[in-house]
């Protein structure tokens, strides 16, 4: 379905060309005197010079070809040569009821359907998540949904730091403690056991011990080191003993994960690839690709045009030992081989961008990758507190996801049952909605690139910017919907009708614009668009609920074309609140 700035300028360029000048200058855009106008051609000034003549004169002479428009009501040559726009009421309600009858409310389905990888969430393995992950997981998740809304094939990837040193250290650290483990006795051939032998608080309390040991002693850093190398080359209680770590990680993560409305479809991990590294080392030699230099085999990387250094991609350590490039980029050969994406779209950290500038590099050097394949890297920026520093506990540790997430639920919980009297288990349920709303909107509506600070009391607001403010918006449209039933309505047999007053009509045209906002919020990939919207659409729909009587409407039609407005002002912020990754409660 063509978007409406586009069919407006259609007949703005058809009334160019009938006055005798260049089409091309009948671009529409949206007014930037919203009091004046909806919508404004520059053309006249553009095509002044060109033509001669005063832009005033190519103005009026425009404006009166638009006398008889379908789509304008109010075509104004204005000094010095604006063509300030109205439309007309039955054309956008026109435009609406034809988005209302498509799929996805007209969004034109791609003329190629791309296959996407999406590299996200990447925690580690028997590390609590952390704030830190807490970006990757909830901007890569709005990416996922908003590229399939657009109608690509989309393959989320959690890439689990799940090999190396971390997991040598754990080993290390349960040989320590419990010696006598059967994963130990390196003659014993037999089954190993099915529980592990550790539960997740217990890992989680492991592997910082091990970690911190490390730093200060450096026979025990050897020691993980040379379990990290068994581990690596397949001692069989090692891998075993690894595995139990994956297990009791990963069924903790999925739970964490799933709290936070984020699903993968790929549950992969660096050690998934760790078979194809001496392939691919042996590859990158033999095409002359990677060299040896102090040891270490490398692949350079830099270009004659490059502004900064860009220091050679390291393959192998000096040891033989490899390393987060390794991994990276045989999993780049991997999801080639496997999945064949048209593009890989990775959501991690900004400072990591040098870093994924030498592995895309390296890639396309080596051509593992196609020369057409999309590499992207999606950094993002940091979480600050309020003190502008990297957000942490309140006596300067780490704060755990869990705890964050469990505190925001409860502050909300308070609010909600203070507010008003709702059952425990309701108001529960509800309270966790409202929470994701309040964390998920307020790190999207940054961009990504940027820092920003987490503010809980300004996310969690009901009012303002915020997530819990969309909500409470859907709510009442919901509770509207309700009522109109009640009163013996019935909403599925509503018609939207022309608008009767001016924030009727600026609601109406706020839902025209979903389309072109969809689109460049999967093209620019930038969640942060479709917050800019539903905050715009919110507010455009809570003005037209102020200055309307709906549910008193004594004219039945016109209360019928209200609650169709109200349908289609839902359903909208609906798709919008689920491509963001969050749902919006009954009441609340
Ligand atoms: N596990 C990594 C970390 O915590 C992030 C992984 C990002 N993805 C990737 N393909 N390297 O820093």
């Amino acid at each position: 379905m063509k978007k409406i700035l586009d069919l407006i300028s259609e007949e703005m360029k058809k009334a160019f060309e009938e006055a005798g000048y260049d089409r091309e200058l009948g671009k529409v855009t949206l007014s930037n005197r919203p009091d004046l106008c909806e919508y404004q051609c520059n053309g006249a000034m553009a095509g002044a010079k060109t033509y001669k003549k005063a832009p005033i004169m190519i103005a009026n002479e425009v404006a009166e070809k638009l006398a008889d428009s379908e789509i304008f009501s109010e075509a104004a040559a204005v000094m010095p040569g604006f063509l300030n726009l109205k439309v007309k009421e039955g054309f956008v309600t026109a435009y609406l009821k034809e988005m209302e009858s498509k799929d996805k409310f007209g969004l034109d389905k791609p003329e190629k359907v791309k296959k996407i990888v999406i590299d996200y969430g990447g925690p580690n393995v028997a590390k609590p998540l952390h704030v830190g992950h807490l970006r990757s997981a909830i901007i890569g998740e709005s990416i996922k949904r908003i590229a399939r809304y657009a109608g690509h094939e989309v393959i989320g990837d959690i890439h689990l730091g799940d090999w190396g040193l971390q997991m040598g250290l754990i080993i290390t650290e349960l040989k320590e403690r419990q010696p006598e483990l059967i994963y130990f006795d390196e003659s014993y051939t037999g089954e190993y056991p099915k529980e592990p032998p550790f539960t997740i608080s217990q890992l989680e309390e492991i592997y910082p011990t091990a970690s911190g040991k490390s730093k200060e002693d450096k026979a025990y850093k050897e020691r993980a080191m040379e379990d990290t190398y068994k581990l690596q080359n397949g001692v069989r209680g090692h891998r075993a003993l690894w595995k139990h770590i994956i297990q009791v990680s990963v069924s903790d993560l999925k739970k964490n994960y799933a709290n936070l409305n984020v699903d993968f479809d790929l549950w992969k991990g660096e050690s998934d690839v760790h078979d194809r590294i001496p392939g691919m080392v042996e590859y990158m030699k033999k095409e002359g690709y990677a060299h040896e230099s102090e040891g270490a085999l490398v692949v350079d990387v830099k270009k004659d045009t490059d502004t900064k250094e860009i220091p050679p991609c390291m393959i192998l350590k000096s040891d033989g030992a490899s390393l987060y490039n390794t991994t990276d980029l045989a999993t780049i050969m991997e999801r080639m081989e496997e999945i064949y994406p048209d593009q890989l779209i990775y959501v991690v950290d900004k400072r990591q961008e040098l870093y994924f500038e030498q592995v895309f590099r390296c890639a396309r050097k080596t051509k593992l990758v196609e020369e057409d394949t999309d590499l992207r890297f999606l950094g993002f920026g940091t979480m600050n507190g309020k003190d502008g520093k990297p957000f942490k506990t309140r006596d300067g540790g780490v704060m755990r996801l869990e705890s964050l997430i469990s505190d925001i639920n409860e502050q909300m919980f308070q609010k909600i049952t203070d507010n008003h009297e709702v059952e425990e288990e309701e108001a529960r349920k509800t309270a966790k909605m409202v929470a994701l709303s309040a964390v998920k909107y307020g790190d999207l509506s940054n961009q990504a690139s940027k820092d920003y600070i987490f503010d809980v009391d300004r996310f969690t607001s009901f009012e303002g910017d915020t997530g819990p403010y969309i909500l409470y918006t859907m709510v009442r449209i919901k509770s509207i919907l309700a009522k109109y039933k009640e009163q013996g309505g019935n909403p599925e047999t509503v018609d939207l009708q022309d608008s009767l007053s001016p924030s009727q009509k600026d609601l109406m045209l706020v839902l025209t614009k979903f389309t072109g906002m969809m689109e460049s919020a999967y093209e620019e990939l930038a969640p942060h668009k479709v917050c800019a919207y539903i905050y715009d659409l919110a507010n455009a729909f809570n003005r037209f609920y102020h200055e309307t009587k709906i549910l008193t409407q004594e004219d039945e039609q016109v209360k019928a074309g209200f609650i169709a407005l109200l349908k289609l002002t839902l359903a909208i912020l609906e798709d919008c609140i689920h491509v963001l990754g969050f749902e919006a409660p009954e009441r609340m």
